[in-house]
């Protein structure tokens, strides 16, 4: 196949989730933060973790109409590959103190659960949070490796390695405005 004859998606083999599902996603969740800080005085601080929820965190923080706070925090776990690390490495932290806040952690997917495990443990160990819960966008249940519990999850996902809306294979892919399963012709 010549560049010119190929579709625009001959890099993907599947649309999982277009933009407008993964909009419900996010404002069925806002809702339930909503309800839960609306008559409260808390105001939580949400944690996007980059690089790979900052559209759905986009997505997700439009929707919610309570007072909060963002922050980000960069951490990486797979070195470019489709296949998760056990390192997990801390390259920028947050500039918020969160000891004795509500922390909610955006994430765009759990896999092995090591990251997100890593970071409840910086949040409450370390910065002593009160709380440290997460939403993701994905959860990959299938193949949990670390016992941690996913509060809000936008859809739940078999395991198949996925790209676009933030995830990437090998740092290209994140502007893709749906998660679609990669063609396994073009990696
Ligand atoms: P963990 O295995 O739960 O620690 O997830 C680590 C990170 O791996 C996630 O935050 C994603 O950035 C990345 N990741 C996991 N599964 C996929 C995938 O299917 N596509 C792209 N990135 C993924
Ligand atoms: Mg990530």
């Amino acid at each position: 196949m010549t560049s010119e004859n190929m579709p625009l998606d001959y890099r993907f083999s599947k649309v999982l989730f277009t933009k407008e599902d993964i909009d419900k996603a996010a404002q069925r969740i806002a809702k339930l933060i909503d309800d839960e800080y609306k008559n409260t005085d808390k105001i939580p601080v949400f944690v996007v973790v980059l690089k790979g929820a900052v559209m759905w965190a986009g997505d997700l923080l439009r929707h919610i109409q309570s007072d909060l706070e963002i922050d980000f925090m960069n951490i990486s776990s797979y070195h470019g590959g489709t296949k998760s690390s056990e390192n997990i490495e801390l390259i920028s932290q947050l500039s918020t103190d969160v000891e004795d806040r509500d922390v909610l952690i955006i994430e765009d997917i759990v896999d092995t659960g090591l990251s997100l495990a890593f970071l409840k443990d910086l949040f409450i160990k370390e910065m002593g949070a009160s709380s440290a819960r997460v939403i993701t966008m994905l959860d990959k249940k299938a193949i949990r490796k670390a016992d941690v519990e996913v509060e809000f999850a936008g859809f739940e996902i078999d395991d198949v390695f996925i790209v676009g809306y933030g995830l990437d294979y090998k740092e290209i892919w994140r502007n893709i405005p749906f998660v679609g399963v990669i063609n396994p012709e073009v990696i």
